[in-house]
């Protein structure tokens, strides 16, 4: 990012701040990031060529599985992510989805610092790397073990879906692997929530300007019904 396009992202998260009434901690959050050194700029080109190579790789998914052997330990044995929402469910998500997430953590595109630093190089220390363990991380199936979130006000969650988000998620929040665009189907409810907030506040860059324009309109109230209606949608059955 850009100075130029931090100091929007600023004037942003000054505009909706007050609208979205966040938590205390969430706000806390918000100062701390706008406290940090520059971001260093993200490279767009870079991560439109590897995306590319990634996607055209024949995984090979036994090694794959050998290299999710670290990412289990956040994202939990079965990738199922984590209720407090920090690692979300990978397992089930679409190859391209998360070949995409890798990448763009890698260029700078995506701010998390430990998936930044596993992204980029210290674990996955090339393109054919992404394209394996994003393989065996998208053969597992979604877990039943995620945390949805409440029952209060999942008529309008739905009803918002419907209107603004299931053209391109899908009618089960299935999503699209062609199209990259994630399943949100039965994951964990905090991290779609912050996922949303983020993007508003300008701490998910990778989001399209088109996506924000659907989100932003929308009261905190109205987000958590989002994430909550998506948390609950085609959840598989504990067998
Ligand atoms: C230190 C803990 C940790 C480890 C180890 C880790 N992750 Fe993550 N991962 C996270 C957290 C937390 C997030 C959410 C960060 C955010 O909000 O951007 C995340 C996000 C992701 C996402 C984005 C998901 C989405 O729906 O957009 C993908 C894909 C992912 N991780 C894959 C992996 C893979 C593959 C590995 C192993 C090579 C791995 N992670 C290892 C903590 C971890
Ligand atoms: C024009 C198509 C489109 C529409 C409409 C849309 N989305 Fe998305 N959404 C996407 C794509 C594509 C991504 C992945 C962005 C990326 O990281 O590259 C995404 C990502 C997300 C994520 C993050 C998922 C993850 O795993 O990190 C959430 C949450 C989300 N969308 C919620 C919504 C909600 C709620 C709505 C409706 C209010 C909505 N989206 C409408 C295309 C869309």
């Amino acid at each position: 990012m850009s100075r130029v396009s931090t100091s929007r992202t600023e004037e942003r998260r000054g505009r909706n701040g007050a609208r979205l009434r966040l938590p205390a901690a969430a706000v806390a959050l918000a100062l701390t990031a706008a406290g940090l050194p520059a971001v260093p700029a993200g490279d767009a080109p870079r991560a439109a060529r590897e995306l590319h190579a990634a996607l055209e790789a024949t995984p090979d998914t036994a090694h794959g599985a050998r290299l999710f052997a670290i990412c289990l330990e956040c994202h939990g044995p079965h990738g199922e992510g984590n209720a407090s929402g920090w690692p979300p469910q990978i397992a089930g998500q679409h190859r391209g989805v998360i070949v995409k997430e890798l990448v763009d953590y890698r260029a700078g595109l995506r701010w998390y610092d430990p998936m930044e630093r596993i992204a980029g190089r210290h674990v996955l220390g090339s393109t054919q790397d992404v394209a394996d363990v994003a393989a065996y991380a998208a053969s597992l199936n979604p877990s039943p073990d995620t945390t949805p979130g409440p029952r209060r006000g999942l008529e309008t969650g739905a009803g918002l879906y419907v209107r603004r988000c299931q053209w391109c998620h899908g009618v089960r929040g299935e999503g699209n692997d062609a199209r990259l665009v994630p399943r949100v189907a039965g994951q964990q409810y905090e991290y779609l929530l912050r996922q949303l907030r983020d993007t508003i506040e300008g701490r998910r860059p990778n989001m399209r300007a088109q996506h924000l324009r659907v989100i932003e309109g929308c009261t905190m109230e109205e987000l958590m019904e989002l994430a909550s209606y998506m948390s609950r949608l085609d959840r598989p059955e504990r067998s």
